[in-house]
């Protein structure tokens, strides 16, 4: 057994990162292996999405490492990890609103290298599986919003990703939209084997989807464990939780 055996798929080492007199973060581990959910989750400014940018490659560390999949991609553009198969969302869904939901998925696999026949099969199996047939051929511009927000992660997962990462893919959800959101969350890591690294401040899905969640203060870990070990937490429960 070597080392990178037992390291996990991907891991953010003592990351730190400084805006100007800001330390955005400090000193941050945290790791996403296959198949595992983890919430990020934190009080405002506390450092997620700069996080989230370091893990993906849209913002490089003043100090510390990033690992994929055994390598040292610290240097790598978003673009050569997205490719490598460690693939980011944006809090804005950007679907082609002219194309059908099959058609968005089809590019986005065909983007990632699919033949057009084999994506177009592929998207199918998507809008199918995660119970979407109804808009399968509707136009994107005119879909509900929690099904436009679960077709924009599935456009993600048309590209074969090995990790996924979400910054607040519940924002402006109502209960029932994230909970079926959440449900496609629990579907891609057991069906796909997919890691998901997902930012929320929906406590409902952090708590009832993931099997780890990483707490985040003033850019330093705050707490990091199971969702029960988090929701019983006292320094999360005073800096972010509350007492409900
Ligand atoms: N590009 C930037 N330039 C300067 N400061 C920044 C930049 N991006 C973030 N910051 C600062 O870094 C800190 C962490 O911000 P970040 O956006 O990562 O927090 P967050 O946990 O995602 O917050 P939220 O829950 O509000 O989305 C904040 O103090 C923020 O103002
Ligand atoms: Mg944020």
């Amino acid at each position: 057994m070597t080392d990178e055996a037992a390291t996990p798929l991907l891991q953010a080492r003592e990351v730190s990162v400084r805006f100007g007199g800001v330390n955005a973060l400090a000193g941050v581990t945290v790791a996403v292996d296959a198949g595992e959910v983890v919430g990020l989750i934190g009080p405002n400014g506390a450092g997620k999405t700069t996080l989230v940018n370091v893990l993906s490659g849209f913002q490089r560390p003043t100090s510390g490492s990033v690992r994929f999949d055994g390598r040292d991609v610290t240097r790598w553009a978003g673009h050569q990890r997205a490719r490598a198969g460690l693939v980011r969302t944006f809090q804005a869904v950007r679907l082609f609103p002219a194309m059908t939901v099959t058609e968005n998925l089809q590019a986005a696999g065909i983007a990632g290298g699919r033949p057009v026949a084999a994506a177009e099969a592929h998207a199918r199996e998507l809008v199918r599986s995660f119970g979407l047939s109804a808009y399968s051929d509707a136009p994107a511009a005119g879909l509900p919003h929690g099904v436009e927000r679960r077709v924009g992660i599935l456009r993600v997962l048309a590209t074969r990703p090995r990790v996924i990462l979400l910054d607040e893919p519940a924002a402006g959800l109502n209960e029932r939209e994230s909970d079926m959101l959440g449900q496609s969350l629990h579907d891609i890591r057991a069906e796909y084997g997919v890691g998901i690294c997902v930012i929320e401040h929906d406590m409902r899905l952090i708590m009832s989807r993931c099997d780890r969640v990483h707490v985040l203060a003033s850019g330093s870990t705050l707490a990091a464990g199971t969702p029960q070990e988090i929701r019983a937490h006292e320094a999360v429960i005073d800096a972010y939780l509350g007492a409900g």
